[in-house]
């Protein structure tokens, strides 16, 4: 098997980083920039990234993509995966709605520059989400479907994509966007919903929904989506965009007693204000994945909970969370 060389934006965030220590185990050379940024816990960050910088392998810039010598970087790279980006929906309303721009939009536009006119560049996976579809009334969601994000994240992130699939058309560039449907599993960000239930269960704390708690998301887990990365690099058709859902349609309720019964006790609920910008529901039509990425999730909602669950424990008794 051909052994690539990649660069990851994004390398010591949640998906970065496990698909980092993927890439690596398969045995490619990995060069991985991220600015840790302080959307959460830079402490968190350091300890994704710590069996990282201990692979031969591997190479770590701490930059930011809208500063950095982009072209030195990308000298000796075959395959670009890139993930960095302010994520979070809530967030990205108001004032802050700027590090939106920068990190999704302009840094995007940057990195497509510095891409275009490589040859040596084999691959561009866009990782993209499954926000860009906005509040639809009819599932699954299909990749040719109109998009109305329904919240300024989900702004950036339809723009990031629009502007690799005109970097495609315009110049060739090889690039192919992947729209992941909420993503969980051991180093979730602390902003995202699992982390939070099971940061609260665990602290004996009740549990906060937005909204009824009737909510349903088509949850893929992290292994699946670092899979369906490497597929893309190697068969995603240039030009090409794919739904990534774990297959796995579960309404909030559910997915607690899921966690109930594993955590073993009991979880208080306290209800808030549906939060702007949320959706009510997602789920994916994957036929496209199937087909070109041979995409087959393989972990279902009870085992990959059980995985975050253990993480989580791990990094208590570590004292990072
Ligand atoms: N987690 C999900 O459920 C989900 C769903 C849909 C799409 N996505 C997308 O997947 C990607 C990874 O998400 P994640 O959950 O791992 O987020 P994350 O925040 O854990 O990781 C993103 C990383 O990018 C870095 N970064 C941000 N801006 C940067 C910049 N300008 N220069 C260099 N580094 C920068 C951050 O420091 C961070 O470590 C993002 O593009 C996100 O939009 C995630």
């Amino acid at each position: 098997m051909t052994r690539f060389r990649a660069l990851v934006t994004g390398c010591a965030g949640f998906i970065g980083s496990h698909l980092s220590e993927r890439l690596l185990s398969d045995g490619w050379q990995v060069v991985g920039v991220d600015a840790l940024t302080d959307y959460y816990s830079r402490r968190i960050k350091r300890r994704n990234l710590r069996s990282l910088l201990s692979h031969r392998r591997f190479a770590f810039h701490r930059a930011d993509l809208n500063r950095m010598d982009l072209d030195r970087v990308l000298r000796s790279i075959d395959i670009v995966f890139h993930q960095a980006a302010q994520p979070g929906v809530r967030a990205s309303w108001g004032t802050t709605f700027h590090i939106y721009t920068d990190c999704n939009l302009l840094a995007t536009q940057r990195l497509l520059e510095a891409v275009r006119g490589r040859r040596s560049i084999l691959k561009f996976v866009f990782a993209s989400s499954s926000s860009v579809y906005g509040n639809v009334r009819q599932l699954p969601m299909r990749e040719t479907q109109r998009c109305e994000p329904y919240s300024p994240y989900g702004v950036t992130k339809l723009g990031a994509e629009n502007l690799c699939q005109l970097y495609h058309a315009n110049y060739g560039v090889p690039a192919v966007s992947l729209r992941y449907f909420t993503v969980y599993g051991p180093r979730q960000r602390p902003d995202m919903a699992f982390h939070k239930f099971i940061a609260a269960a665990l602290e004996g704390k009740p549990i906060r929904i937005y909204g009824t708690g009737r909510q349903s998301r088509d949850f893929t887990f992290v292994s699946d989506i670092v899979s369906a990365n490497v597929a893309a690099a190697i068969g995603g058709q240039c030009g090409g965009i794919y739904n990534l859902g774990g297959g796995t349609r579960v309404i909030l309720r559910d997915a607690l007693r899921i966690l109930e019964r594993q955590l073993g006790r009991p979880i208080r609920l306290v209800f808030e204000e549906h939060a702007r910008g949320d959706v009510d529901r997602t789920g994916a039509d994957t036929s496209r994945a199937r087909r070109d990425l041979l995409f087959r999730p393989k972990t279902n909602l009870a085992e990959g909970l059980a995985a975050q669950i253990a993480w989580h424990r791990q990094m208590r008794a570590e004292g990072v969370l």
